[in-house]
């Protein structure tokens, strides 16, 4: 019987389909795992302005959409309370008792404490200060705490 070298069979050729993608599946796995671990290059704008004190209005949780940063105003001060669910990264919504994350359901009351989960950690507050034109700067590279709020005289 002769035998035919170099002939690709049809089970020979599916089995190299398979495994290439196979490869192909598992490289983009890969790519989005690294996604996640590894920071993004571009770098974000970590200190920006947000407008006026008295852009916010009292007691009310204000989304800034562009930095994913709530804002509340108080008699007392300002905070600045980050808007990204500790348990994959959602935008939060505000509800009339808190916030509430529409990925998971994960609900946190006004001060960013977690009520349920599957969220296990509190919400972040970042460091609120007043730029030189007046307006509120919020710097999310600064993690404060609760009291750290910036005062209103
Ligand atoms: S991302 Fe918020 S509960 Fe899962």
């Amino acid at each position: 019987m002769k035998e035919d070298r170099g002939k690709i069979t049809r089970r020979l050729f599916l089995g190299k389909v398979a495994i290439s993608g196979a490869i192909g599946a598992g490289i983009l796995a890969a790519l989005g795992a690294l996604r996640e671990v590894i920071p993004p290059l571009a770098k974000e704008n970590k200190k920006f302005t947000i407008g006026k004190l008295y852009d916010f209005p009292l007691n009310t949780l204000f989304l800034i959409a562009a930095h994913n940063v709530f804002i509340y105003r108080d008699y007392e001060g300002v905070r600045a309370l980050s808007a990204v669910c500790t348990h994959l990264g959602c935008v939060l919504e505000a509800t009339g008792e808190g916030l509430q994350c529409p990925c998971h359901g994960s609900r946190f009351n006004d001060k960013g404490r977690v009520l349920s989960g599957p969220a296990l950690r509190s919400l972040a507050y970042f460091k609120v200060d007043v730029a030189p034109d007046g307006q509120l700067l919020v710097d999310i590279s600064q993690k404060v705490s609760y009291d750290k709020k910036l005062k209103i005289m």
